[in-house]
């Protein structure tokens, strides 16, 4: 599972002379241009329910609402397709389409967020904004998506929504986090950039059996009540990834780390409870200060690591 896929024509540059390629790449990105907005619409609960697994990361999904709002690139290329058949022959091969999420508007009511099966896609920043704060969704989940790409503050919700969450359940422990668990399952990012849960009002994150190439400075530069990675493949933790991070648990089960692990990937970041490295690969060098240098601002958090093999290469 390549992490940076390059087009095919990059590798035939090598070979070929330098005009060719310039056009060759020209065109690549002519056609890439296509972009197109994913449809999304309100499901019955029951179609997409699925048999509790014996999954451990099960309770942390969230809750399950009756609202689903599922935005599925398979049916928007359908329904596209079904369209061009009849208005134009000439239109641009839809496998080349970025689909894009569009912002989704103020009337929004979903308890749960889905999106699914695309291969590109393209998340702006902002997407989220104009939810409004007492009907934002317990759950955003992106699945199957052979490419995905999230910008700078993708998440961001309006800001008034963390004073409302006080109003709303008193009796939360971690009032200043919003409601959101966001999960990724079978993804593949090039990167999380910089400020990508920034403004969000997320309580989860989670990954499980994708792949994320780079995990950039400031990335997870938020608070969360939990970070899990499992069955994923990273490729490297940039400087300060971590920075200004806060959390209850973080935790890598059966990571696959492919590159570099920066020595101050994970300074300035707090965690209250655990932090879990199990099952974990790890196939290149680990900076020796990596996590030590970082250990200060670990208060009372509980360190587990159980590395299956450590190769280096
Ligand atoms: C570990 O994760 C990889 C994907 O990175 C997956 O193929 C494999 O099945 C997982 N192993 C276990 C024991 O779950």
């Amino acid at each position: 599972m390549g992490l940076v896929r390059w087009p095919f024509w990059a590798v035939v540059c090598v070979f070929l002379s330098v005009p060719f390629c310039l056009v060759a790449s020209e065109q690549e990105q002519l056609e890439d241009i296509v972009q197109q907005p994913v449809h999304c619409e309100r499901i019955d609960n029951s179609q997409w329910s699925r048999p509790g697994s014996a999954n451990d990361w099960e309770p942390f999904h969230g809750r399950i609402g009756d609202r689903v709002l599922r935005c599925d690139c398979h049916d928007s290329v359908r329904t596209r397709r079904s369209e061009e058949y009849t208005v134009d022959q000439q239109q641009p091969n839809l496998r080349n389409a970025v689909f894009v999420l569009s912002s989704f508007p103020a009337t929004t009511v979903a308890t749960d967020i889905l999106i699914v099966n695309c291969g590109q896609l393209h998340v702006p920043a902002g997407t989220f904004r104009s939810i409004r704060a007492a009907f934002l969704p317990r759950t955003i989940r992106f699945v199957n998506i052979a490419q995905l790409t999230l910008d700078s503050f993708a998440f961001e919700t309006d800001s008034s929504t963390r004073t409302q969450q006080v109003v709303t359940n008193p009796r939360d422990p971690h009032p200043i986090l919003g409601p959101i668990t966001l999960s990724f399952d079978r993804c593949q990012l090039d990167e999380l950039p910089a400020n990508v849960f920034h403004g969000a009002a997320i309580r989860s994150v989670l990954f499980s059996t994708s792949s994320v190439g780079a995990i950039r400075s400031l990335a997870i530069s938020t608070r969360f009540q939990q970070f899990l990675l499992s069955d994923t493949v990273v490729g490297s933790f940039s400087r300060h990834a971590f920075k200004r991070a806060q959390m209850e648990q973080l935790h890598l089960h059966n990571v696959t780390m492919t590159g570099a692990w920066a020595s101050q990937a994970w300074q300035g970041l707090i965690v209250g409870n655990s932090i879990q490295i199990r099952d974990s690969r790890f196939l290149q060098t680990i900076h020796p200060a990596a996590i030590t240098e970082s250990s200060t601002y670990w208060k009372n958090a509980l360190l587990v690591v159980y590395v299956l093999s450590y190769s280096k290469v």
